[in-house]
């Protein structure tokens, strides 16, 4: 790979566990799949020193509520800032069950809006949600990368969960509207940044450097990302002409590289249920679960039509894909 930034050796210096390093950085052929992970997609930094918890009183935009940083990384409560924005949240959705199933929305934020550490799960179909779960469950859907904690913590919920937690959550979430909260610039370099933990942050006064072969996504606001505001903006920076690429990929299949996304994620990629819709969603998260796939890391039989459209992709490739989809509205 020719990614030198600070961000992907970090990545590369301390999180690679299973992969060997040799293999991240030989170059990959235009159109041979990968042999190794995309790491950009795999900020982990597990021992990056967070600001210590405490109860001073934290605040977002437009909201008049109020929670501390200890509140905000219990992972058995959800900072609810703007409750007018969706349906009340269910137990497991809100406050989950000790000891092992966290709250959902915690995670994947009160309105289903996600990170890019995770997932959004807004307007995903309740069938589709609770088959992952159930794939989760039975080991069908593992993670192909770095074992990154929240995927770890991920499994863990899955498995301690029951059928009417699971139900609960996948009507709350499929019931709400996905929100369009991700801007794709097409760029030469982008600012320069850090990984805090599992995510990119811009280091303050940092200047730029070449974007290279990756995808870089990052809060507008990193204080308001980790105060989980649903309302959090992100951009993603990609390379130049991926959109075009990952259009003609999509829309033609790039003859034989791969399938049209349209005929079975719908014309405009908004899904079709019980297939996930696309658009819109974060471009990390979409091209971990293109690895995933090809590497048969989720294997549930639901995911077996997934299977000839991963087999031939690059990195490059599932790059442009990822930078084109999440490029539309959800
Ligand atoms: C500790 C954080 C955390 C909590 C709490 C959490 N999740 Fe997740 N969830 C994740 C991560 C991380 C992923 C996978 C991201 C990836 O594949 O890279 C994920 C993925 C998912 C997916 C797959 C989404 C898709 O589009 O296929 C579903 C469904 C899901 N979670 C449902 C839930 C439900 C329901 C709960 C509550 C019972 C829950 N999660 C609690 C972190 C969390
Ligand atoms: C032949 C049908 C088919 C085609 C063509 C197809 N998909 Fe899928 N896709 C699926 C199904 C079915 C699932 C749900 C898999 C599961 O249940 O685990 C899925 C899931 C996904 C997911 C995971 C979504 C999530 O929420 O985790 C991604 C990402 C994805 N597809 C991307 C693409 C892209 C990009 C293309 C085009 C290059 C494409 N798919 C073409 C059937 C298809």
């Amino acid at each position: 790979m020719r990614i030198a930034t600070l961000a992907a050796v970090a990545v590369i210096g301390m999180a690679v566990n299973a992969t060997s390093m040799a293999q991240t950085q030989s170059p990959t052929p235009a159109s041979a799949p990968p042999s190794s992970f995309p790491a950009w997609a795999y900020p982990w930094v597990p021992d990056f020193k967070v600001t210590p918890a405490d109860d001073v009183p934290q605040h977002v935009p437009d909201s008049t509520a109020s929670f501390t940083i200890k509140q905000e990384r219990d992972l058995f409560f959800v900072p609810d800032w703007h409750p007018e924005d969706h349906p009340a949240m269910p137990d497991v959705v809100a406050h989950g069950r000790m000891p092992d199933v966290r709250a959902c929305g915690s995670c994947h934020r009160a309105a289903g809006t996600g990170g890019p550490e995770n997932a959004s799960l807004a307007g995903l179909p309740a069938a589709y949600i609770i088959q992952q779960i159930a794939d989760y469950k039975s080991g069908a859907r593992k993670f192909a990368g770095p074992q990154r904690g929240p995927s770890v913590l991920m499994t863990a919920i899955a498995k301690a969960s029951n059928e009417e937690e699971i139900k609960a959550a996948a009507a709350y979430f499929s019931a709400l509207k996905p929100a369009a909260n991700i801007k794709v610039v097409e760029t030469d370099t982008v600012p320069v940044t850090q990984i805090a933990r599992v995510f990119y942050m811009l280091v303050k006064d940092g200047g730029s450097e070449p974007i290279g072969q990756r995808i870089l996504e990052t809060p507008v606001d990193a204080a308001q990302f980790e105060h989980r505001d649903t309302r959090s903006q992100f951009i993603a920076y990609v390379p130049k002409g991926s959109i075009a690429k990952g259009e003609a990929l999509a829309t033609t299949g790039g003859a034989g590289i791969t399938t049209p996304c349209i005929t079975c994620h719908g014309p405009d990629l908004r899904g079709v249920a019980p297939i996930p819709g696309i658009a819109g969603r974060s471009p990390s998260y979409l091209v971990r679960q293109l690895y995933d796939f090809q590497q048969h890391a989720r294997a549930g039989s639901a995911g077996a039509p997934m299977g000839p459209v991963v087999e031939k992709l690059s990195h490059d490739d599932m790059i442009s894909l990822a930078a084109y989809v999440t490029s539309l509205t959800p």
